[in-house]
């Protein structure tokens, strides 16, 4: 036997050594060691409970609080030696527990077993991590509510199929990203509410035979109570799905902000121009200047998405309560808070040095027909039926078209060839002020509309 595996768990009930590929095969200490101040977290609340129950004595739980924190101050300065024979961020603490203070150690794990405990260090972890998104999405939020203060008036146009539909401002524009931030972030605090639940205390599946005081246990570590069914507590990993769900809607979100970034900045819309610090050049074409972190933003989306997938069928057909296949919940977890946290910091970054080209996109509504509703409109509140005024509007628009002008271009002896109810007042509705102006009602594009929407929203955030 090697050294190694003489430490081997559970080594009396084997007679032979794990094969040495197996041991890799099998470890997770290289990526669970993320975890490690959770596990720590967890085991001094733990060792708190047994000593109130009497199981520890406190010079024992005290032993065990010295331990832990000389490792945590070992792996936060990288002195830590984490061992693959240890398997996993777990056994690798505990290992070194019993090391440096004997016996004490070897009582730590008394009443609950790695099943409970991976799955607390998972629920704490996450806590943290939505705390943290949370945060880096309330930036982004605060950019785009700058950014939209600064271009409410900015007229552009509005799209429908990606046809120039009818005027908006570009502040309006934005603030439709800021509101799916609003839910995404709204999704995220009421997954949290199923992340902070506690576990300890299932043990392995069953619960176990010490008098544990859970309630004890979940205070200390701040969860909101313990978990109601010890099979469920070790098997469950629905919160992980939930996150992850949660992730690729926000990724989803920003591959959609992505891709008109990506649109706008091409010389076919030239809208905006993006900070030469969130861009690169091409190898041989001298003249680019491409958007990469908005197009690698949308291309992470797809990785996040593939998270879901993967843990949604890792849950798949387990029966309870816990299996090995748990483990491989780690890393599309791990990978999707790093991807959401670095995509949505790319951005926080980013939006505040966008430049909006102004008379760009003012010169771009103008040449769809943008306000071609404004006029059917007009006839209607001159008493035509808008079945008919729409009719009118597209013979107006065909001129337009024919003609390579804007309908607020055509003379009123040509628009009055249309309609009579067409007078003089037409043109300040034809106009894209006018237009936008006008929808001032709960939610419109109206300049004063959109700088009433940021000022809720800053109140909200
Ligand atoms: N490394 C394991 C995991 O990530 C910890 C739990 C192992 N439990 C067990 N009975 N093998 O899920």
């Amino acid at each position: 036997m090697t050294n190694a595996n003489k430490d081997k768990l559970s080594s009396a009930r084997f007679s032979q050594a794990t094969d040495a590929f197996v041991e890799i095969f099998t470890a997770s200490v290289g990526f669970d060691q993320r975890m490690a101040q959770q596990d720590i977290e967890g085991s001094i609340a733990h060792a708190t409970m047994l000593c109130t129950i009497g199981i520890l004595t406190e010079a024992e739980r005290d032993s065990i609080f010295q331990g832990l924190e000389q490792i945590k101050g070992e792996i936060e300065r990288g002195e830590f030696q984490w061992s693959i024979q240890q398997e996993d961020v777990h056994m690798n603490i505990e290992a070194r527990l019993t090391a440096l203070i004997g016996m004490a150690g070897k009582k730590l794990h008394t009443g609950r077993s790695r099943n409970d405990q991976v799955a607390t260090d998972i629920r704490l972890y996450m806590r943290m991590e939505i705390n943290a998104i949370t945060a880096m999405i309330e930036r982004l939020q605060q950019a785009l509510l700058d950014l939209a203060e600064r271009e409410a008036e900015t007229i552009m146009p509005g799209f429908t199929h990606l046809q120039v539909a009818q005027p908006v401002t570009f502040g309006h524009h934005l603030m439709a990203w800021f509101e799916m931030l609003v839910r995404d972030k709204e999704r995220l605090q009421d997954c949290l509410k199923r992340v902070n639940i506690m576990p300890l205390g299932a043990a392995a599946l069953a619960g176990t035979s010490y008098p544990i005081d859970r309630e004890l246990t979940a205070k200390l570590l701040g969860f909101s109570r313990p978990s109601a069914n010890s099979l469920d507590s070790v098997s469950d990993r629905d919160f992980a799905i939930e996150f992850t769900a949660a992730a690729s809607i926000i990724m989803m979100h920003l591959s959609r902000f992505s891709e008109e970034l990506v649109l706008w900045t091409s010389a076919q819309f030239s809208f905006i121009e993006l900070p030469d610090a969130f861009c690169t050049g091409s190898s041989i074409m001298p003249q680019k200047k491409n958007p990469d972190v908005p197009e690698l933003v949308r291309g992470k989306c797809g990785r996040v998405t593939g998270h879901l997938m993967s843990l949604l069928m890792l849950m798949k057909s387990q029966p309870l309560a816990y299996n090995k296949d748990n483990q491989e919940d780690k890393e599309p977890l791990f990978d999707t808070v790093d991807t959401l946290i670095n995509c949505l910091r790319a951005f926080a970054d980013m939006v505040p040095h966008i430049q909006a080209k102004r008379e760009n996109m003012f010169n771009a509504a103008k040449k769809g027909f943008a306000t071609a509703t404004d006029l059917a409109d007009y006839l209607v509140r001159k008493g035509m039926p808008f079945r008919h005024a729409h009719e009118v509007v597209g013979l107006a628009v065909r001129l337009g078209v024919e003609s390579e002008r804007d309908l607020s271009e055509l003379s009123l002896a040509e628009l009055q060839k249309f309609s009579e109810m067409i007078t003089d007042d037409v043109f300040s509705v034809l106009s894209l002020e006018g237009s936008v102006a006008a929808r001032k009602h709960i939610g419109g594009t109206a300049p004063d509309t959109v700088r009433q929407a940021i000022q809720t929203a800053r109140a909200g955030l």
